[in-house]
């Protein structure tokens, strides 16, 4: 998948909402449908695939983001389970390992779908890292496990807005790079801690952006998105 080169394809509007009317009735209320769409585990694991044809069908594309971690078998089946169900995104853990992220980077072979990985959840800080054995620091995990799932032929990385310049600068420009965790200036940082603005991000690398409350909850969902775009511009 290349990455976008409109201001508006490098918007991702998360869907964080727990019903397929609820989903429907924000797109509507950004005026167009999104370039992308993020679907995750509330509404997936409530709406099931049909959510994800019933965004498909109002034009946008969607970024199924399930964070696949299991056997390689299993994860393969569920990477061709997903392009099959024709999303342009879904997300698998880096730390699965090399024989489960080459397993899925095999998977995909072939069809539109963009593997992401996730390295470090950004609720993990050194103490939570610590006690499941890993001693390092969260932010020298995300680099190996980065390097790791690139090696293994996963091309997408999702990460926070501050590690962009970092793993951009390692991993070089074949890499696609979605990043949630920015605000506009005139938003409320809410429970998102390092942010960036929309700008900032694309200026340090990222391909997308994921954005949700900045748009989804604010007075007018349409004005705020084309505030957004044109900060892009
Ligand atoms: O509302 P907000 O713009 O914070 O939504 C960002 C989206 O990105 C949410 O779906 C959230 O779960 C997701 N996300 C995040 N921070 C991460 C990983 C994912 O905000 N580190």
């Amino acid at each position: 998948m290349k990455a976008p080169s409109r201001p508006q394809d490098k918007i991702i509007i998360a869907l964080d909402v727990p019903d397929t009317d609820s989903a429907l009735r924000l797109i509507d209320a950004l005026g167009e449908a999104p370039a992308l769409c993020k679907i995750g585990l509330e509404l997936f694991t409530s709406q099931g695939p049909s959510v994800v044809k019933a965004v498909q069908s109002r034009g946008s594309r969607v970024f199924l983001d399930l964070k696949f971690h299991d056997i390689p078998n299993t994860v393969a089946h569920a990477v061709k389970s997903a392009a099959r169900l024709g999303v342009a995104m879904t997300t698998l853990h880096a730390s699965g390992g090399p024989v489960m992220l080459e397993a899925a980077a095999k998977a995909a072979e072939g069809s539109d779908l963009l593997l992401l990985a996730v390295t470090v959840l950004t609720s993990m800080d050194s103490a939570q890292l610590g006690s499941t054995g890993i001693s390092v620091e969260p932010k020298d995990q995300v680099l190996r496990l980065a390097t790791l799932a690139f090696s293994a032929g996963i091309v997408g990385i999702v990460c926070s807005p501050l590690e962009v310049t970092t793993i951009r600068g390692s991993l070089g420009n074949n890499l696609r790079i979605v990043t949630p965790g920015v605000r506009p200036t005139w938003a409320a940082a809410g429970d998102q801690k390092r942010v960036m603005t929309p700008a900032e991000a694309v200026q340090a690398g990222s391909d997308w952006l994921v954005i949700g409350r900045p748009i989804t909850a604010a007075q007018s969902p349409k004005e705020a998105y084309a505030k957004v775009v044109a900060e892009l511009i």
